[in-house]
């Protein structure tokens, strides 16, 4: 019997080329591709797989699972990557990763493959899954193996081996999308002195071309879940995609990051997420109202080490379930409506409410209804400076 393989496929060139390589060396091919909320066509992968000569295509629509189960725990995380990544595709691997060791189960198959190259993040988020689900899977990763270590020769690998390919065009940059974010490199763009190239950017309105009008969206949350907008009550993944449409309008969401693969290399990659920096910001708004100091100073360093966890991949691990519990825990009075301001590529907040709110006007305030016993400050700070003092 011939051996058996599970390959993640996008039905791009990569993956393509991945379909006859993993053939030639004698496996049964079987393939699998996830909606994430890509430009996604069903047919068009049916079409190529049955040319590829694929025993097999599971084709699987993931929007929801990956908004419930993997965008809103990060979420609610406030998971941000060197300050300015929302981890887009990096929390889409562990899903794919997961569906890839469930098919290899149902399929009966010892092996899973995938077309991540050799110095990025992906081939270790996507092996280390494996690893971690299933360690006894073997995996092949024919990017790192093979000879084809260009665009130009994987091009010609496919016309020798009439492997259907959508284009043979050069394509400038390397696009990863979901919908949470996407994520572009490559390009002009890996020289640091370059800006961004406006051309590249995919979802968002340039800036001068985005409304004179600022627009005001309200984001109601219960128990750190968005669960209306604009008062209207809607399904996280219709939130997120309601966001993305109002914040591309006004250029929100680009981020020019060089950040530290998981690899040791620096690399330059350009972001676009409106509606992942509309939603954290509101969540970071409501909880700034509604947690205590201790809680939410703390909360900080969770997410930083979280958000380090779920780059590298590590989302099915110990730490990374240990730290959302700890997150789950404070979302509790995480409930109230947030209204932020959209405008010329900024977010700004309007206001904010909660009946859980820990502020107290009568505390705060300058005026009159002052409530504050100013009289019990200079024991205080007599207290709390002391070691200070003292040095
Ligand atoms: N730098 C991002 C990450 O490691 C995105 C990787 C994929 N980028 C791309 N342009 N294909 O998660």
């Amino acid at each position: 019997m011939k051996k058996k393989v599970v390959l993640a496929y996008s039905g791009g060139l990569d993956t393509s080329c991945c379909i006859r390589w993993l053939q030639d060396k004698g496996f049964e091919v079987v393939c699998f591709s996830a909606n994430l909320g890509s430009e996604f066509s069903p047919g068009e992968l049916k079409k190529k797989a049955a040319q590829g000569g694929v025993a097999k295509l599971y084709v699987e629509d993931l929007r929801k699972e990956f908004a419930e189960d993997y965008i809103l725990p990060a979420l609610k995380a406030n998971a941000v990557y060197e300050s300015k990544y929302v981890l887009s595709t990096a929390l889409g691997r562990p899903l794919i990763a997961k569906y890839l060791v469930d098919i290899a189960h149902k399929e009966k198959a010892e092996y899973v493959a995938h077309g991540c190259t050799g110095k990025g993040n992906d081939q270790v988020r996507i092996d280390t899954t494996v690893k971690i689900l299933d360690p006894k899977l073997k995996i092949i990763a024919p990017l790192r193996v093979w000879e084809l270590t260009s665009r130009e020769s994987e091009i010609a690998y496919a016309k020798e081996k009439k492997i259907p390919i959508s284009t043979t065009q050069k394509k400038i940059y390397s696009i990863d999308k979901n919908i949470w974010g996407i994520s572009i490199e490559g390009g002009m763009m890996e020289d640091l002195r370059n800006a961004p190239d406006e051309a590249a950017y995919i979802l968002t309105k340039s800036p001068d071309a985005t409304p004179n009008k600022p627009e005001v969206v309200a984001i109601e949350f219960e128990k750190g879940v968005p669960v209306k907008v604009n008062g209207k009550k809607k399904a996280f993944l219709e939130i997120i995609e309601a966001l993305n449409q109002s914040g591309a309008r006004h250029c929100i969401g680009r981020t020019d990051l060089v950040e530290d693969r998981t690899v040791g290399i620096k690399s330059r990659e350009v972001y676009e997420a409106p509606a992942a920096w509309i939603l954290i910001r509101a969540h970071q708004e409501l909880e700034s109202v509604v947690l205590d100091k201790d809680t939410l100073n703390f909360k900080q360093i969770v997410g930083l080490r979280y958000s380090q966890l779920a780059y590298q991949g590590l989302w099915f691990s110990r730490l990374r379930k240990s730290l959302q519990a700890f997150v789950e825990m404070t979302q509790e009075k995480v409930s109230g409506v947030v209204k932020l301001q959209l405008y010329k590529g900024n977010i700004s907040a309007v206001s904010r409410e909660s009946g859980h709110s820990l502020y107290r006007k009568e505390l705060a305030t300058y005026g009159e209804e002052d409530q504050f016993d100013r009289t019990d400050a200079e024991g205080f700070i007599s207290i709390f400076s002391l070691p200070y003092r003292e040095r």
